[in-house]
This record gives structure tokens, C-alpha cells and sequence, in this order.
């Protein structure tokens, strides 16, 4: 673990112990919420913000934070919301809680320039199965971290992968398809991550978007990419963020990203149609399969290159075979060292 006692990771440090068991709903709620913005979400943007009246969370998305270089459909985003709303049921379960979710985000009305209603969740007490998955993964969103560096030699468990397709159980229009990184696929899956990479790096926008994002090692911010979590020295990290925007870092990116891919034993893909209920539904997927893999001290990277352009996309769903357009491409894998990323507090979250 590091950086935990720095005020903008102190998000990570709660305990399940502080829930206020004897304390109102509302209070219950705003505990729940301490686990919910510990979801992982593109560039670490974090963009959800929520209020709580009458037992009700309303989860709005913070547009201001969303990736208009990078992420022009809005995939990415709507990504981040399901993992975010998937964790806010697991803990929720955790403590006794289910939720009614009615999602609003096409509700206009429901709309201003910086944030916008995306889904209500009506609370309702419930009974607690410890066999439940949910309740099984709870202990893991704490300790989950993206695992962006290169992969140790080390299996991935079948029991693992096994386990992880059955959560598909709950998500009936995705496919979750794991393949092995070896012969004819590994070649497939590098050529899709170099092209992705390659022309993601050609884009001024992208670039100047990922740059705004990253953060140096010792930065103080409560969002964005610190430097060390892909590896970077610290008086690297301290330039990266205008050297990506001013200077052309393809190569480079090409040939990191080549490097880790081959250090990775299986990647997942989550898949199907391509439609915003899709997008959430695979956030949701993701972050469960990520939790999972927690349990066999394995992490997940998610990697924007493979799947962001269409024609890249569907080719790599035709070579390897997947049903629909694949829509979150991940490595599982572990890594030596365990990287947390800064969060925003919880206050800073709330309306
Ligand atoms: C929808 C989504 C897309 C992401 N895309 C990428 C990506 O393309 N490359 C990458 O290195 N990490 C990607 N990530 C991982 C985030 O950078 C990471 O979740 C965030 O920085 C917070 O770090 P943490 O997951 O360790 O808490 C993605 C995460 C999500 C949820």
C-alpha cells in the first residue's frame, strides 16, 4: 500500500467498523456513498456527484469532468457511472440495503451545463446472504487498484476465469469473452492496441486531455493519474504532462503499451451492442470482475486503445471471434508493487 495517509488518498482508509448501524437512513446512505467513489473511472476523472433526501441517492454526472478529447461518444463515461453504480450496490448489500434504480439520464429536464441526473436510487432494506457475491466482494473495494505495469509470469487461475463467467448471470445482452495472449491472438490483440495507441497519439485533443489528467508523483490533486502508476520516475512525471502535449510520444507509447501487453498472460473483453444501457452494464460488469479478481491477488487495467475506434473494434471482434462490438478491453494479470490513485472526499462529491 502507498500514500495512504496523504489527505487526497485518506479516501481509501475507511472502515467498515465506522458504519453508523444505529444512526438515521441519511447517515447510512453518506456511508455507503465513503465506497462509491472509490470506483475506478477514466483518467481518474471521478465524475459523479450525489445528494441523498428521503432515503433516495440521486446520482448526477458531473459533466464538467467529462473527456471530450478522448471519449466523443461518451462510452468512457458512462463506463465509469455503471462501475461506480455497481459499487454503490455491492456495499449497499453489504450494510442491508437494495436499491430500485430508475435511470433519468435521457430526462432533459433533469439537465443543467454542469451536471445531470443520471439514475435514482431508492433504498429498501434487505436481508443479508454472506453467500451472496456482492456481499463476497465488498472487502475488495478497498484494496482494488488498476494494475498498469507489467505483468509477473503467473497464471491466471482457470477457477478464476470460471468464476468471473458467471457474473455475466446478471448483465443478459453482454458477452465476456477471456483469451489467452499466446500464437495467432497475441498478434491480433498487439496490432489493435499499436493502432489504437498510434492513432490516439495523433490527436491534438487526445493528447492535450491526457495531459491535463496526469499528475506528477507527489501531486496534491484528488483526481487525475499520478505518474507512478504506469511506471514513471518522478522527475519524469513532473514533465510528462507537457511533454505529451507538446512533443510526439507515439513510439514511445507504442512501444510501453507493446511491452506490457506481452508481459500479460489473459485479457478480457466485454462486449455487445453498442448503446449507453450497454455501456453501464459493462462498467457494472467490469468493476465486478476486477473485485473477483482481488481474491487471487490479480488486478485488471482496462486499455481505451483496443476498442475506441470503431473499424479498430469490430476487426479484433471478427479475428477473435466475439459476439458484438467489444466494449472494454482489460488485462488481468499481477503486478510487483500496488499503486492507489488519489480520490475526491466524499464531501467534495455531495450536493
Ligand atoms: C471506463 C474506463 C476506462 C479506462 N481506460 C483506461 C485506459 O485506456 N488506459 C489506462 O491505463 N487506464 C484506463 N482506465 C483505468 C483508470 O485510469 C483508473 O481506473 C483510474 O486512474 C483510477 O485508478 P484506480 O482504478 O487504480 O483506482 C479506465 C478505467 C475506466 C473505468
Amino acid at each position: 500500500m502507498y500514500q495512504k495517509n496523504k489527505k487526497n488518498y485518506v479516501a481509501w482508509n475507511i472502515l467498515e467498523e465506522d458504519f453508523p448501524g444505529s444512526g438515521s437512513l441519511y447517515d447510512k446512505l453518506l456511508f455507503i456513498l465513503n465506497y462509491a467513489i472509490l470506483s475506478p473511472s477514466a483518467h481518474n476523472t471521478q465524475p459523479w456527484l450525489f445528494e441523498i433526501k428521503n432515503g433516495i441517492i440521486y446520482f448526477y454526472i458531473d459533466n464538467k469532468r467529462a473527456l471530450v478529447g478522448s471519449d466523443e461518444s461518451g462510452r468512457q463515461l458512462y463506463e465509469s457511472l455503471g462501475a461506480c453504480l455497481e459499487t454503490i450496490k455491492i456495499a449497499g448489500y453489504y450494510f442491508g440495503f437494495e436499491f430500485d434504480v430508475l435511470y433519468q439520464y435521457n430526462d432533459k429536464n433533469k439537465k443543467d451545463s454542469n451536471k445531470e441526473l443520471f439514475c435514482s436510487l431508492y433504498a429498501k432494506e434487505c436481508s443479508i446472504d454472506t453467500e451472496n457475491i456482492y456481499y463476497k466482494l465488498f472487502k475488495n473495494i478497498t484494496s482494488r487498484y488498476s494494475g498498469k505495469l507489467k505483468y509477473e509470469n503467473i497464471e491466471v487461475d482457470d477457477k478464476f476465469l470460471e468464476e468471473a463467467g458467471k457474473l455475466l448471470f446478471n448483465f443478459d445482452d453482454l458477452n465476456l469473452k477471456f483469451v489467452k495472449v499466446q500464437g495467432l491472438d497475441r498478434n491480433i490483440i498487439l496490432s489493435a492496441i499499436e493502432e489504437g495507441t498510434r492513432r490516439a497519439f495523433a490527436m491534438q485533443s487526445f493528447k492535450n486531455e491526457l495531459g491535463s489528467w496526469l499528475r506528477n508523483n507527489w501531486t496534491k490533486k484528488f483526481d487525475g493519474m499520478p505518474g507512478f502508476t504506469v511506471g514513471m520516475p518522478a522527475p519524469i512525471s513532473l514533465l510528462a504532462p507537457k511533454l505529451f502535449t507538446l512533443i510526439d510520444t507515439s513510439k514511445m507509447q507504442i512501444s510501453l503499451m507493446k511491452e506490457i501487453v506481452n508481459s500479460t498472460l489473459v485479457i478480457g473483453l466485454i462486449s455487445g451492442g453498442d448503446c449507453k444501457e450497454n455501456w453501464i452494464k459493462s462498467g457494472q460488469l467490469y468493476v465486478l470482475v476486477s473485485l473477483l479478481s482481488c481474491n487471487y491477488e490479480f488486478s485488471t487495467h482496462v486499455m481505451g486503445a483496443a476498442v475506441e475506434f470503431d473499424d479498430i473494434a469490430y476487426q479484433l471482434s471478427e479475428n477473435l471471434n466475439i459476439n458484438g462490438k467489444p466494449l472494454m478491453f482489460f488485462r488481468i494479470g499481477r503486478q510487483k508493487k500496488k499503486f492507489l490513485s488519489p480520490r475526491r472526499l466524499l464531501t467534495d462529491v455531495l450536493i
